[in-house]
């Protein structure tokens, strides 16, 4: 099994449920309010631990009880935390997340010592990145640090995941020059392209347009509608797994891990993206982020085929 670096975020969300989003100017009654592991990059290598993947994660906590707790969440799957640093001068990430009745949920971040990982701890932990096969990123953390690890992992000859979430409008395109593959939904598309993509034939669209940009493959998640993956010599759609969805907080991130994993495994393309599905359908269906990922077991024993 190939080894995996999640290169990333680490919060604690501050999660509220509430009967529907507020409007502008509306104050609604939660129903409840709770602290769950979160982050992109932490969910992302939570994910792998706890599916059995050999996962490292680099990012930075504070010397905090949230940067404690998130450490404990990783080390109880058994992701290698030692490129996390802490910063006993930041207080680690945060985001607040109100989850509706009908499970989707709106995130605000609040960056902490996200915001403090540096090129200065990427060289620091260099060695993790050349030990590694895979190379996962979101964009929680300072982008030109993003794209420095991208030109570290793909002069090393990495397979280079990138989870543009959240995505950022008008990056030029030697930022995507040498990505194995991105993983964006389809909003994130239609922020990174700047096109209203609607149709499967806009997607496709604004797919193409970022395999001009450099990027190798395209993995567009649709929620309800399944994905679709676009590279130079294909496209092709793969029909959803059908459940009812709780809380989708996390379901990008497990989507993106368990793709990875199946990598990591020596399977192909459409096999992972197959595994993705499996596992963030699962973990819809939860509440939470990290406390929504299921083991390979429960995957396997949910959709035995
Ligand atoms: O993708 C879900 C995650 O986004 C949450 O866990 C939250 O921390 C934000 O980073």
């Amino acid at each position: 099994m190939q080894k995996i670096v999640v290169v990333g975020s680490l919060n604690m969300d501050v999660v509220i449920e509430t009967p529907h989003m507020p409007e502008r100017g509306e104050t609604v009654s939660g129903r409840s309010i709770s602290r769950v592991s979160g982050g992109k990059g932490a969910n992302q290598a939570y994910a792998l631990g706890k599916l059995g993947g050999d996962v490292t994660m680099i990012g930075a906590v504070g010397k905090d009880a949230a940067g404690d707790a998130l450490l404990h969440n990783l080390q109880s799957v058994h992701v290698d935390a030692s490129g996390i640093r802490r910063i006993e001068e930041g207080t680690t990430g945060q985001a607040f997340i109100a989850v509706d009745d009908d499970g989707d949920n709106s995130i605000i971040i609040i960056a902490g010592t996200n915001g403090l990982v540096t090129k200065e701890l990427i060289d620091e932990k260099a060695d993790i990145i050349r030990r590694s096969d895979i190379v996962i990123m979101q964009f929680e953390i300072p982008l030109d640090v993003v794209e420095y690890v991208k030109e570290m992992a793909v002069k090393e000859g990495k397979t280079v995941i990138v989870d543009p979430a959240p995505a950022v409008p008008g990056l030029p395109e030697h930022f995507w020059s040498g990505i194995d593959i991105i993983k964006p939904n389809e909003t994130e598309l239609s922020i990174l392209t700047g096109m209203d993509l609607k149709t499967r034939a806009e997607l496709v669209k604004g797919a193409k347009v970022m395999i001009d940009k450099g990027v190798k493959n395209v993995i567009v998640t649709l929620g309800k509608e399944g994905c679709l993956m676009v590279n130079k010599e294909r496209e092709e759609f793969f029909g959803p797994y059908q459940v009812k969805a709780l809380d989708t907080t996390a379901a990008g991130d497990s989507f993106t891990a368990a793709f990875a994993l199946a990598l990591s495994q020596g399977k192909p393309y459409g096999e992972a993206i197959v595994l993705g599905q499996k596992v963030s359908s699962i973990a819809v269906t939860r509440k939470g982020a990290q406390t929504s990922i299921p083991t390979m077991e429960e995957v396997q024993t949910i959709w035995k085929e």
